[in-house]
């Protein structure tokens, strides 16, 4: 995966503002930075360093009128100068930079180089650049195997070629400035373009001061981009003071909350339920953080009357495909909308008669375009690779929607509706004001917690997701290994750890039927020598319970505990991992949207 961002404009510009756009695209990569451009006699330059783009410094102030970038993650050759993009070709004439991966690179590459032709990196990309020396962009493209999209230069030639092939493009246009852009995703148009095309899958763009001309990879065919988005403003600027992005994203919480629910339309709520009641069977599926808030929506689903599957998306193609037929619903959660696992499994259900619901925090992504109706989480972009607002939200569009299902199933009624609104506003109101206390128990418990290593988290109920989540959290940013269990299964086995003070952190379950089973198992746990952290509202804490930390979490209406109890375990995570030293936005060998 990577990062892409470029321009091409009338009047020469500082080279330096790619610089702004590929810092909104780390979580796409930050093993290596490198700009190319065509300099004041067309020559193709290139500064390239094996660093983030933080770090990422041009020797001097260049002006250019077409410039590309690129943020990497190396996923095929370590991160060296040498794999840096962009690559080139024999004579420094073409570079490319690119994201995604190329299949049956190693056959083109042995091919090329018995042929002459001189690699020095071991990335996939640099094919590319070498087959361009004999072959146009067109055929070129035609020849690769894989997901992928690149841009490439050639000097002399004022245009920029962009292939999208099943990987993310957008095309910025700022007519004031004369400027066209280039870039792997929408919101790093921010303060560059007003509007963005959305480059269809398998498309060959050719962007120069004339226009855009786009071809279907395939066929050949002149395509149309029609997909025309709003270039949304980037809102709070970068880290606006904070240390990390993902402390800023988790004080972004309670404001992404309400976004959700002004964006959530009413009509399109109705509509998705409507497909949902109708359906014959149906199946949510997601990865990670999304997964977990599947799990979530498959109990708020079913208090409304509807039976669902949860399916991670990486499996779903393994055994659930085949009961997939016409009048089958997919809820598809991505946040970003651009995971593999997700838009593979959307295709291959849609090849079957399957109808989407998405759910998704971006507009433009392939997963908005693949559903036949989606639901926008709005929380604004995230950048730190741990997701946190984008949980709480999709939380929130997935719980809105199992209240409409209510409606048709007459589990709620319309009032039960506005009174879940109040109380979101409510809770967002709370969640402001008690984020700094918050952070500061937080921070206290890091301070004893820290050293310790191998987490279980417990819960049960609504909140046995959340302890999944909490455990993926503790592993991403805190970087200690954790695991997440039901609380009563607990005591089938994983118990026989707790004798060596192994640390539990206990969420405690809203069901009243299982506050009995959090009593014994919490007891069970301290008399084998378990060191125990338990997460619960402050009016929930009882006498007797003594010998425990504790982090105190707002209390709300039960269906909305999941987003209280989410904030904590977000931040314990994150205290955790600054205590510890940890890169907490770009956790090692992972990236905002996993594509393979
Ligand atoms: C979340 O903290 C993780 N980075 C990861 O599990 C993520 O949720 C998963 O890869 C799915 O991403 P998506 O929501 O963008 O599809």
């Amino acid at each position: 995966m990577g990062g892409i961002f470029g321009f091409i404009c009338k009047k020469q510009r500082r080279v330096s503002d790619i610089i702004q756009g590929l810092k909104r695209l780390i979580y796409r990569g930050y093993n290596g930075t490198g700009i190319m451009f065509l300099d004041a006699n067309g020559e193709l330059k290139v500064v390239k360093q094996p660093v983030k783009v933080d770090e990422f410094k041009l020797d001097q102030d260049y002006f250019a009128n077409i410039a590309v970038g690129h943020t990497r993650y190396a996923s095929r050759g370590w991160p060296t100068y040498e794999n840096t993009h962009p690559l080139l070709d024999c004579n420094s004439k073409i570079g490319v930079v690119a994201d995604g991966l190329i299949y049956d690179y190693e056959i083109i590459r042995d091919d090329l180089k018995s042929k002459g032709h001189k690699f020095v990196s071991t990335t996939d990309v640099e094919v590319i650049p070498h087959l361009l020396e004999k072959n146009s962009v067109f055929d070129t493209a035609n020849m690769l195997k894989g997901l992928f999209a690149f841009v490439a230069l050639f000097s002399k030639k004022n245009v920029i070629y962009a292939v999208q092939m099943d990987q993310p493009l957008v095309i910025g246009i700022n007519d004031k400035e004369e400027c066209y852009y280039v870039s792997s995703d929408i919101q790093s148009l921010n303060n560059f373009a007003e509007e963005a095309l959305i480059v269809p899958d398998f498309t060959l763009v050719e962007i120069s001061l004339d226009g855009i001309k786009a071809v279907n990879i395939y066929t050949g065919e002149q395509v149309e981009l029609r997909e025309k988005k709003r270039v949304k403003p980037f809102p709070g600027g970068e880290k606006a003071g904070f240390p990390h992005y993902m402390l800023k994203e988790i004080y972004e919480v309670p404001d992404a909350l309400i976004s959700t629910s002004l964006s959530l339309m009413d009509k399109y709520l109705r509509l998705s339920s409507m497909i949902l009641y109708g359906a014959k069977n149906i199946y949510i599926i997601g990865n990670g953080t999304s997964l977990h808030a599947g799990m979530l929506a498959s109990y708020y689903l079913l208090q409304n009357g509807l039976n669902a599957n949860v399916i991670s998306a990486a499996e779903f193609p393994y055994y659930a495909l085949n009961n997939v037929t016409t009048g089958t619903v997919i809820v598809a959660i991505s946040q970003s909308g651009e995971t593999s696992d997700v838009i593979r499994s959307v295709k291959l259900a849609k090849q079957r008669g399957a109808v989407i619901v998405g759910v998704t925090n971006y507009v433009g992504s392939r997963l908005a375009l693949e559903s036949n109706v989606y639901l926008p989480i709005a929380a604004g972009p995230e950048m730190a690779v741990p997701a946190t607002k984008t949980f709480t939200s999709t939380i929130l569009a997935l719980l809105e929607l199992s209240y409409y299902v209510g409606l048709n199933t007459n589990k709620r009624t319309q009032s039960d509706i506005s009174s879940l609104n109040e109380n979101v506003k409510a809770l967002s109101k709370s969640l402001k004001e008690i984020m700094p206390r918050l952070e500061k128990s937080a921070e206290e418990i890091a301070e004893k917690i820290y050293t310790w290593g191998d987490f279980y988290v417990a819960s049960s109920g609504i909140m046995y997701p959340l302890a999944l989540e909490g455990a993926l959290k503790l592993k991403e940013a805190s970087g200690v290994h954790a695991e997440g269990f039901q609380m009563g299964e607990l005591m089938h086995g994983p118990l026989t750890l707790a004798t060596k003070g192994l640390p539990i952190i206990f969420i405690r379950p809203v069901e009243d039927e299982a506050q009995e089973l959090y009593y014994k198992v919490l007891e069970n746990s301290k008399q084998k020598g378990a060191n125990l952290i338990a997460i619960e509202s402050y009016d929930d804490r009882q006498k007797g319970e003594e010998g425990l930390l504790r982090l105190s979490v707002i209390k709300t209406v039960k269906d909305l505990m999941p987003i209280s109890v989410a904030v904590a375990l977000q931040m314990l995570a994150y205290k955790i991992g600054v205590k510890r030293n940890m890169p907490i936005d770009t956790p090692p060998a992972l990236v905002k949207a996993v594509i393979y």
